[in-house]
């Protein structure tokens, strides 16, 4: 057995803890991993890890799209979020928002209705028609996270309503199209925030999306306002863009009393779509598509 002190086996004449000992032989994948974790805590994904992100990304679009249909006039959140928590028990899942921080969110799912921006708590108040309502589903499968959360509208919805819920679309699918290898964190947000603005918009600045898939929120943040991370993506990185989107002003505030649901300060509605994303090698794929 060779040790560290021992003349390297490749006939270079130095010790192997300063040739080809195991660390410095790395492969490239394994550097970049180590300087990713050690420069900004990030956690970038392997094969096998991005096998199992794949799963839970899948069933969260479905859980999600199959709880979107049964939001009609009449039917209250708590019975969407009851349907959403048998369809994770069914698939052998787990509802991530259930106890999750503190005090603890007391549901399955958040339902975020009208000037509601994010983190709303279903009740058995009936959804009415002209209300527009954020489902958010993230589930647990066999250790790993899918995130994504999407609108629906109640019957006919009004023009302010329509026009924050096509802009917040507009808005992640426009910053999805650029992700690829080398580019910024804080490009993202300029696909975002110009976007809004001219569509008589604003952009959410007090909450963000986020690395995710082997816990429910990962480093980096991942901003939808404009900002200076100057974090390169790489190959292997999972994460969520998510941006919230007001008719009125861009800010909101906590219920003080759920200590969660999260409104806007002038009572005008917000909209926000939300997907799991990854990094591949020359560009980037939406895990919480149902096509994959
Ligand atoms: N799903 C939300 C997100 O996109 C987080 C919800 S936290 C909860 O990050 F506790 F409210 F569920
Ligand atoms: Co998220
Ligand atoms: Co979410």
């Amino acid at each position: 057995m060779l040790s560290r002190n021992d003349l390297c086996w490749c006939g270079s004449g130095k010790k192997w803890k300063k040739c080809h000992f195991p660390a410095l032989s790395a492969s490239d994948e394994t550097l970049l991993r180590q300087e990713y974790l050690k420069k900004y805590s990030i956690f970038l994904k392997t094969k096998e890890h991005i096998a199992g992100i794949r799963r839970a990304c899948k069933l969260a679009a479905q859980i999600l799209d199959q709880t979107c249909l049964m939001a009609k006039a009449g039917v209250t959140t708590n019975e969407l979020n009851h349907y959403a928590h048998q369809l994770h028990i069914k698939a052998g899942a787990t509802a991530a928002p259930l106890g999750y921080g503190d005090p603890p969110f007391p549901k399955s799912i958040c339902t975020s209705l009208n000037d509601t921006i994010c983190h709303g708590i279903p009740d058995d108040v009936p959804l009415q028609e002209g209300d527009i309502l954020n489902i958010d589903v993230t589930c647990i499968l066999d250790g790993y996270f899918g995130d994504c959360s999407k609108m629906v509208s109640i019957g006919q919805i009004d023009e302010e309503k329509k026009r924050v819920i096509d802009v917040s679309y507009e808005c992640l699918m426009r910053s999805i199209q650029i992700l690829k290898p080398g580019i910024l964190v804080c490009e993202i947000a300029q696909q975002i925030e110009p976007y809004a603005k001219e569509h008589g918009c604003s952009v959410v600045y007090q909450f963000v999306g986020h690395g995710t898939g082997v816990a429910f929120h990962e480093p980096p943040q991942i901003p939808h306002h404009i900002n200076q991370i100057k974090i390169p993506l790489v190959k292997g990185m999972v994460f969520t863009i998510e941006p919230m989107i007001n008719a009125g002003a861009p800010s909101g505030y906590l219920d003080p009393k759920d200590q969660w649901t999260f409104r806007t300060s002038d009572g005008k509605p917000s909209a926000q779509w939300e997907h799991t994303l990854l990094i591949t090698e020359d560009g980037h794929e939406i895990l919480t598509n149902l096509s994959r």
